[in-house]
């Protein structure tokens, strides 16, 4: 059975923790979109990995990791994941497959998301600045835009590089007054990034069809989380990718009737980094306290990430944006300790009420959430491994959650370690 695992919320939701459990039963696990703006952590006994790129599969040693045709690929941050597996003991040759028809992310697309977000001042969206839009607008734009394939031709990236080289220097000149761009540099990268990746470029749509021809177990790893998808969140806070379910097919070239399982993963309270709306949010002492405890700074970037109460309109409609068919809930141990805890069952927006989440992120802003609370508990869940031995007042909480999100809670999450995630049967 083919499975993807995807984010309902607004990214970190713990996917990366989740694909490296599902892994262990995968054959190849999938990146389709997003690109080094992600930071998925997978933490085995004592060895912490922070992945961008890399398929969180990567650190099972026998498993194939594709980087498929969505996904915007920055070739320098690319090598030195790989050299930091390879510090770690491991070893990715023979088992990495490159799209060639991935877009490219290069320096200087990493200068103008900069460029611009300085540019927007309070108007920021607050991005990683990975160069992602950039790139994604270059994919979209066409005439400017490379792909891995270049890597394996270099005298037509040079002319391809001229051309965009010499467009880039009279935009951030007009519009940022910024110092030219050298091509010799960018040029002299990219011959380096070919010795080391050419012989992981391929055709990824090819090697995934064979793989289900001939029966493989795929698992697809989504990047960021569906209120971060460019069509159906937050916009304009948001990434410039399909970040739901929905990205899948165009991402990798399968389409989803391949897809049985589909896990979208939650924490048990909500957070977001950058800019946007977040009703739920706690910007108080609450929110204070689950960052604290639940360690919430971003991977990526180490900023701190706003902290919220659970919000189930949210989920409601992003778990069925994506057809998910189970919900891993992730940090149920972080709650432990709050007396009382509240879950957004409903917004009122100009005074009315509505359980469907607003598609104008204006009305998200003046959204109040309405909320259930139920009773907390104190008991430490870190070392509880069946779903029954929970405390009744957590196994409430998720009944409650369940209820109003209509999708089983299928996995959560009681700490960042492997072990630590309970299955219900
Ligand atoms: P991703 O982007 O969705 O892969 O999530 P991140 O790795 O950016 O952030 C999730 C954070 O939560 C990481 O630091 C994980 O190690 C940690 N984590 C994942 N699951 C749990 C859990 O159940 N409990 C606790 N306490 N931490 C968790
Ligand atoms: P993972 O895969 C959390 C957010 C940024 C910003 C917005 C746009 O680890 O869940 P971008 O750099 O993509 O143009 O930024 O999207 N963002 C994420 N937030 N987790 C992520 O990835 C994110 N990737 C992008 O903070 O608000
Ligand atoms: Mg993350």
């Amino acid at each position: 059975m083919n499975s993807c695992v995807v984010g309902l919320q607004w990214g970190d939701e713990g996917k990366g923790k989740v694909v490296d459990i599902l892994a262990e039963k995968a054959d190849i696990v999938v990146r389709y979109g997003g690109g080094a703006n992600a930071g998925h952590t997978v933490i085995t006994g004592g060895t912490k990995f922070a992945l961008h790129l890399m398929p969180s599969g990567a650190v099972r040693e026998k498993t194939a990791c594709v980087i498929a045709n969505g996904v915007v690929v920055d070739p320098g941050t690319l090598i030195e994941e790989i050299n930091g597996l390879k510090e770690k003991g491991i070893s990715i040759e023979g088992r990495l497959f490159i799209s060639e028809n991935a877009h490219m992310v290069l320096d200087y697309h990493k200068l103008e998301d900069k460029l611009r977000e300085a540019s927007l001042g309070k108007n920021k969206i607050g991005t990683t600045a990975r160069g992602i839009g950039p790139c994604y607008a270059d994919k979209i734009g066409r005439s400017y835009a490379l792909r891995m394939a270049d890597l394996r031709n270099l005298d037509r990236l040079k002319e391809k590089l001229r051309k965009i080289i010499d467009y880039k220097n009279k935009l951030f000149g007009a519009l940022y007054n910024a110092d030219p761009i050298n091509i010799d540099e960018i040029y002299a990268q990219c011959c380096e990034h070919s010795k080391i990746l050419k012989s992981f470029i391929c055709n990824t749509t090819q090697y995934l069809h064979e793989a289900i021809d001939a029966g493989k177990q795929i698992l697809f790893e989504g990047a960021q989380g569906a209120l971060l998808d460019l069509d159906h969140g937050t916009f304009p806070f948001v990434t410039s990718s399909n970040a739901s379910a929905l990205g899948l097919g165009p991402g990798c070239g399968v389409p989803s009737k391949h897809v049985e399982r589909l896990v979208g993963v939650v924490k048990a309270y909500a957070t977001r980094v950058g800019e946007g709306p977040f009703p739920s949010e706690q910007d108080n002492e609450i929110g204070q306290l689950i960052r604290e405890r639940g360690h919430e700074y971003g991977t990526t970037t180490g900023r701190p990430r706003r902290c919220g109460w659970f919000d189930a309109v949210a989920v409601s409609y992003t778990a069925r944006l994506g057809g998910i068919t189970e919900i891993a809930m992730m940090h149920l141990d972080t709650l432990a300790g709050m007396k009382e805890l509240n879950v957004c069952k409903a917004y009122r927006i100009n005074g009315k009420e509505t359980t469907f989440f607003p598609g104008d992120a204006d009305d998200l802003t003046i959204a109040e959430c309405i909320y259930e609370t139920l009773d907390g508990w104190d008991e430490d869940l870190s070392k509880v491994q069946n779903y029954d031995d929970l405390p009744e007042n957590t196994k409430n909480y998720i009944a409650a959650i369940e209820k109003i999100v209509g999708v089983p809670v299928g996995m959560v999450g009681v700490g960042p370690q492997r072990s630590q995630a309970i299955f219900r049967d």
